[in-house]
């Protein structure tokens, strides 16, 4: 089965094919990242507006990677399309979503909707498509940190998430406090290579309670303190940046690992843009080496981390029978569909 991914939620324009879940066929992302650069974050309007000038040369170029053909009617070559419907900003899902059912009304084709963050879980089947159930997910993005039991595919139960800022949030933010840039996650990485993780003694808030919930505000405005008390224009910003991302990993080990032992996971899967953070990787390695669990831990490859299209059509994939659609039925789901830029799991 071969399935035209799209996925516009955020600031990337993405499309991809993908054959029976894993293979990659094309993978297309144009990113507006250098608009937002300018200011130093993102205006949903202006990415809006670079959804619409990008998603048809987006989906053009995947299709014809994928087949080999210049030609934009792939009938008989494409088999379904997915498409994100949310969450996300409103103005730039809107483009993905309706290109998505005029192209799935006049190809007649099925038109699956997918849940951003599930796609992001499915950027683990693309390295490894042997995995254990039950799997506890955590899921770090810029919009979201979440803790999810994956019973099998098709079946997530919500555990916990922030009751603030997501991960990806707090490594802005505090990336924008050293003057790092944007988008901050990288740059703050990269900042505190060669610092002292262990020089701030910043808090991790929630690592105690017994809840599977986090909170990321506490952490960043302990950030902003600590920079006011130093009064100097001379920052330590790698010891800063190291200690800050110290914190923050440490939470989200301690809360994953505790999931895992709750629910009897045989399997931890990390999600997500904030995923792609080398740190946060090699500590999750680490702990589960460490702990000898008798769980294995999945890290999706980094270009499935950040946000694009393959993880979109290969959670339609994995997927697809929830829908239950119908020749029938689809025309009408299809043209019924809205975006949902609050949809939850
Ligand atoms: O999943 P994603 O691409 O988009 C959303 O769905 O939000 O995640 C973007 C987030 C941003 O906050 C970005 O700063 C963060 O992921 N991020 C990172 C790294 N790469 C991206 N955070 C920490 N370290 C990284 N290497
Ligand atoms: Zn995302």
């Amino acid at each position: 089965m071969k399935i035209l991914g799209v996925e516009t939620s955020c600031d990337e324009t993405a499309a991809t094919v993908v054959e029976d879940g894993v293979k990659v066929l094309s993978n297309i992302v144009a990113s507006s990242v250098e608009l937002h650069k300018k200011t130093g974050g993102i205006v949903p309007e202006v990415a809006a507006r670079e959804q619409i000038r990008c998603i048809i040369p987006v989906i053009k170029e995947a299709l014809s990677q994928a087949f080999r053909s210049t030609s934009l009617n792939p009938k008989g070559l494409v088999d379904a399309i997915a498409v994100t419907v949310g969450p996300g900003l409103i103005g730039s899902l809107l483009v993905g979503v309706e290109t998505a059912k005029v192209l799935s009304y006049v190809w007649q084709k099925p038109l699956v909707p997918v849940n951003h963050l599930i796609g992001h879980i499915y950027g683990n089947w693309l390295q490894e498509t042997k995995i254990d159930f039950p799997a506890i997910v955590l899921i770090v993005s810029g919009g979201h940190t979440e803790l999810v039991l994956m019973k099998r595919h098709g079946r997530f139960e919500w555990l916990g998430g922030t009751r603030d800022d997501a991960a990806g949030e707090a490594f802005d933010k505090v990336a924008k406090m050293l003057n790092l840039g944007y988008p901050g996650g990288p740059a703050l990485q990269k900042a505190a290579e060669n610092g002292n993780s262990q020089a701030f003694a910043f808090p991790r808030p929630l690592i105690e309670s017994n809840d599977l919930d986090f909170s990321f505000s506490g952490l960043k405005t302990a950030v902003l303190r600590e920079i006011k008390n130093l009064r100097t224009s001379a920052l330590p910003i790698a010891n800063l940046a190291a200690s800050f991302q110290q914190a923050a990993v440490d939470v989200l080990l301690t809360k994953t690992l505790r999931a895992a032992q709750k629910y009897q996971a045989h399997s931890i899967l990390l999600a997500g843009g904030v995923a792609a953070n080398q740190n946060l990787r090699n500590e999750f390695k680490l702990a589960v080496k460490k702990l000898s669990l008798a769980r294995q831990l999945f890290i999706p490859p980094l270009a499935y981390c950040t946000d694009n299209a393959v993880v979109i059509a290969s959670a339609a994939y994995f997927n697809f029978d929830q829908w239950k659609i119908t020749p029938q039925k689809n025309k009408k789901q299809a043209l019924n569909l809205k975006p949902d830029p609050n949809l939850r799991i």
